[in-house]
């Protein structure tokens, strides 16, 4: 008879056992989740394009540092609802901008809570791009130097990494410039590296009223038909002085996810966005899939494809999974 001595199933045998070989081993610790501030008062609603995530005035962020309690998160980042609009987005880097209120709130609450916050213009600008306009085109030039403004400003009221999201050439090192002769140099950046762009971020503009108002953000996010060019964008972040690489979207853009830690050394975050979680989210609700499963065995993907580092909006379910043992 056929003897045969190799045989993968004999490690999978027993939940104990399977536990004892998985390969990717994942922590509560590298869990980021998103936070959307909304100025005002006694704002506490729940956000109808991200079910299960809120619109916080600062008076009500004790809830969200509650929830982060309770779960065990202590790693968030924020994104800021203005109640004024302007054509340059200059509460953006108001000293009484939303997201600097919302880092002050938070340190007040919770002194121990990492607070990250998203450096972008598109929720602070009229028309809604990411960036000084001249003409219909997002000037790179003009648009670093308020972004090295808005990242000081947040510094300032307290945040403990910042996060450029807007993709403009070149705003690394002017972040990195103006952190460091403001004093904050010990202040890491996070850069959106390699960030395309993606219909996957619909829901996010739903809930934090950024959606251009004419065009789309092609000329400055990338065009998800490349891959190569990401790695461009990485290897400019990494001279730049960047601290942490983020590739975003994560579930589709797991090759680079993988290329992005062979090919680096520095940490590689994964971005699992609005329209990633929504589409979880809406197929459950229809019954079609297991909401809990499809969650743990996503976030899996992303962190087996090499990440270190997820940032996501199931950031409190997933430490729960963790802690259970069914992930991780
Ligand atoms: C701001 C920004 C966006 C996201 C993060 N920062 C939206 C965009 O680029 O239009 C998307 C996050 C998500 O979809 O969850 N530039």
């Amino acid at each position: 008879m056929f003897n045969q001595t190799i045989r993968p199933r004999r490690l999978r045998t027993s939940d104990n056992l399977r536990k004892l070989v998985r390969e990717t081993r994942i922590s509560p610790e590298s869990l980021i989740w998103p936070i959307f501030v909304a100025e005002g008062e006694n704002i506490y609603e729940e956000i109808p394009s991200l079910p299960g995530q809120y619109h916080y005035s600062p008076d009500h962020l004790y809830r969200m540092v509650e929830r982060a309690h309770e779960h065990g998160v202590s790693r968030v980042i924020l994104f800021g609802l203005p109640k004024d609009k302007d054509e340059i987005g200059s509460g953006a880097w108001a000293e009484d901008g939303i997201v600097q209120q919302g880092i002050r709130k938070i340190k007040e609450l919770d002194p121990e809570m990492y607070v990250v916050t998203d450096v972008c213009m598109c929720e602070y600008t009229s028309h809604g791009h990411c960036g000084i306009l001249c003409g219909h085109y997002v000037d790179n030039d003009q648009t670093i130097a308020r972004l090295a403004q808005i990242a000081v400003s947040h510094a300032k009221a307290g945040a403990d990494m910042v996060a450029p999201s807007d993709m403009m050439d070149g705003r690394v090192a002017a972040i990195r410039a103006a952190l460091d002769e403001n004093g904050f140099v010990n202040v890491p950046i996070m850069s959106y590296a390699a960030k395309y762009a993606s219909y996957f971020y619909g829901p996010f503009r739903d809930a934090a009223g950024s959606a251009p108002s004419f065009g789309d953000r092609r000329s400055y996010q990338m065009d998800w038909h490349n891959g190569r060019e990401a790695m461009r964008e990485c290897a400019l972040d990494v001279q730049e002085g960047a601290d942490i690489l983020m590739i975003k979207p994560a579930m589709s853009y797991l090759d680079l996810v993988y290329q992005c830690r062979q090919r680096f050394d520095l940490p590689v975050a994964a971005y699992a966005v609005s329209g990633e979680y929504a589409m979880i989210k809406a197929a459950a609700k229809a019954g079609l899939i297991d909401e809990y499963g499809i969650m743990c065995e996503s976030a899996v993907s992303i962190y087996r494809a090499g990440a270190d580092i997820l940032i996501t909006y199931y950031a409190p379910e997933l430490a729960d999974a963790i802690r259970k043992g069914d992930i991780g």
